[in-house]
């Protein structure tokens, strides 16, 4: 392959970067009276869309961006779906659209809240939503014009699916961090029931058939399904007829549920790629990684869409009886693109205490051997680099870094041991792994100079490595970061005051003030790139404004974007250039070496 050119003035980084960012996302959601429901940000606005598989018509069902989409249920030909309606606040109101007209409409005027788990009852056309106030968690039922409190539950809880008048989910219902319940609530006679196959054991996502819960559990071990009957509660393993499913052993289950005729489907996955599976037969597919799985009405088919670290996501139709698959929707790398992205591969880094790192890097083929060299610290903590497309990362490979994404402990994907590992302990033995990788970098000989680049918790990472470590790295961006626990806590709803409190194991005032980046801001030496939504109401802005009135004191080289009316989710492609745009254009002065 022939290099291309280095790019060099400003207009060529944003000719590079502006055909990355267009490279749309498809994600899909379901499939519904003939159609797929996918979400994607072709058209630049993360939207609903549809397609027909037998013609590949497709149709855009929604113009302003959505934030979650329940899955489709097959009776239904109504999607249900959230929207923040407080420029970027992420206070929700629920809404359906049809598939096939893409008409959409308001469900039900319910006060603005964070909405963060909805499931569609497609038979009786109601949602079933867990949303937060400032105050207090509750589940909700919202019809078309109408709503109702179901129960406050004031824990992080999620409904996961209904059955008549049975709903399932699973949710923090014991008050101990490191354990999850799962729970039924009868919408008839509002009785509300808690289920664990073992205390302390992990149990998520039920899905429901005929009384029967399907969720995956840790309590004997290792993460694995089990099938939990509500009226006799027997507790089983599911059946599967095939052997495929169990030959790949996954360590987790991404996403699973029934067949309409009450097979088990599952998406296995291990060493950050998954594979698809229906009744423990494996769906075929190209690798990377799948995400949900629909599935016709006859179970004959399955659509779903895939992909890599280095190649951009499609839309696949698999043919479950004839054993091959298709490309619906397609999804080329533009032109200017090929040959800007190297290869990418899965790597195990040792961690300052020997725990082992699950890392994938992606090189890029302008960046040299060694190399200006960037870590990408991901969100959650509970998230994990896959591989699979990442514009974020791969902003950084065309714009010429190698890029080393560590799952450092706390990443899903892994298990439940390893996931669990940093409750107790943010910004302890996780920071090590980041620095883990980061050495990596230099001793295998990849990386020459070292850069960190991080949102959300990703961004809390890189304020903190570049405070605790600051010998390690030439330059830093943190995104929508967090620089101070205490004043977070402070400010936020009652989902977040939640997760901090799991994440802390408990609210440990001392703890937050040592995990804190602003207690470590004196240390900062690289130059430093701020980015954060003006309106961010997960990672608030103003803890960071303090922040930066501590660089300004202090002489740190520091740029510091407020991006106006954003708020912690990119919703639109414009939302993604502003991001990657300021990042690349710092890291091109700061880390990059000068170029003769
Ligand atoms: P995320 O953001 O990485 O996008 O999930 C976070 C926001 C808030 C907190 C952690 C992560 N928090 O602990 O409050």
């Amino acid at each position: 392959m022939v290099p291309l050119p280095e790019p060099s003035s400003v207009s060529e980084k944003v000719r590079v970067l502006e055909s990355l960012v267009k490279i749309p996302t498809y994600s899909v959601a379901g499939f519904t009276h003939g159609r797929v429901v996918y979400v994607s940000t072709a058209e630049g606005v993360i939207s609903l869309w549809s397609l027909n598989p037998a013609t590949r018509e497709v149709r855009r069902l929604t113009r302003n961006p959505v934030h979650s989409v329940a899955p489709a249920h097959r009776k239904s030909r109504y999607v249900a779906f959230t929207r923040d309606v407080t420029r970027g606040m992420e206070l929700h109101k629920p809404f359906i659209v049809n598939v096939e007209t893409g008409g959409e409409e308001l469900l039900a005027d319910v006060p603005p809240m964070r909405i963060f788990g909805l499931v569609w009852d497609g038979v009786r056309e109601r949602l079933i939503f867990s949303a937060a106030t400032r105050s207090g968690i509750g589940l909700f039922m919202a019809w078309r014009g109408g709503y109702e409190k179901l129960l406050d539950v004031n824990a992080i809880v999620e409904p996961t699916d209904i059955d008549g008048d049975l709903v399932a989910g699973f949710g923090m219902l014991k008050g101990n961090p490191l354990s999850m319940e799962l729970f039924t609530y009868d919408i008839g006679s509002g009785e509300f029931k808690v289920y664990t196959p073992k205390e302390g054991s992990v149990n998520k996502a039920p899905a429901l058939h005929g009384g029967k819960l399907l969720f995956e559990s840790n309590f004997e071990g290792s993460n694995a399904l089990y099938v939990y009957d509500v009226r006799t509660e027997e507790l089983g393993k599911p059946e599967m007829e095939g052997g495929d499913y169990s030959r790949f052993a996954p360590v987790e289950n991404s996403v699973y549920g029934w067949t309409p005729d009450g097979r088990v489907w599952a998406v296995g996955e291990r060493e950050g790629r998954s594979k698809p599976f229906v009744d423990g037969h494996e769906v075929p597919s190209p690798g990377g990684t799948v995400g949900y799985l629909a599935l016709s009405d006859d179970s004959s088919r399955a659509y779903y869409s895939a992909s890599s670290l280095t190649s951009p996501p499609k839309i696949y139709e698999a043919d479950l009886r004839g054993g091959s698959y298709r490309v619906l929707l397609d999804n080329p790398l533009p032109e200017e693109l090929r040959g800007r992205i190297g290869k990418s591969y899965f790597i195990k880094c040792r961690s300052a205490d020997g725990l082992e790192v699950p890392t994938f890097v992606v090189e890029s083929p302008h960046a040299g051997r060694p190399g200006p060299t960037v870590v990408y610290v991901h969100g959650g903590p509970w998230s994990e680099v896959m591989d699979a497309w990442s514009v974020l990362i791969n902003s950084l490979v065309v714009s010429g870094y190698h890029v080393i994404a560590p799952n450092f402990r706390g990443s899903t994907g892994y298990g439940e041991d390893f996931r669990l590992k940093d409750i107790g302990d943010p910004g302890g033995g996780d920071l090590e792994d980041v620095v883990a990788a980061a050495r990596w970098g230099v001793e295998s000989g990849l990386a020459s100079d070292v850069g960190i680049v991080g949102y959300s918790y990703g961004g809390y990472m890189t304020y903190l490595a570049l405070g605790r470590k600051p010998e390690l790295w030439r330059a830093g961006v943190a995104g929508a970061g967090i620089v101070d626990w205490r004043e977070l806590y402070e400010l936020s709803d009652a989902l977040f005051r939640k997760f901090i409190e799991t994440l802390f194991g408990g609210i440990k005032e001392g703890l937050m003030v040592e995990r804190s980046p602003i207690t470590y801001v004196r240390n900062v030496r690289a130059p430093l790139c701020i980015i954060h939504p003006q309106n961010d109401s997960r990672t608030p802005l103003k803890p960071v404004l303090r922040y930066v009135e501590e660089l300004l004191k202090r002489g740190v080289t520091f740029e510091a974007h407020v991006l106006p009316d954003m708020g912690h989710a990119a919703k639109t492609v414009d939302d993604i250039v502003r991001v990657v745009l300021p990042t690349v254009l710092f890291l091109d002065r700061y880390l990059k070496p000068a170029q003769s």
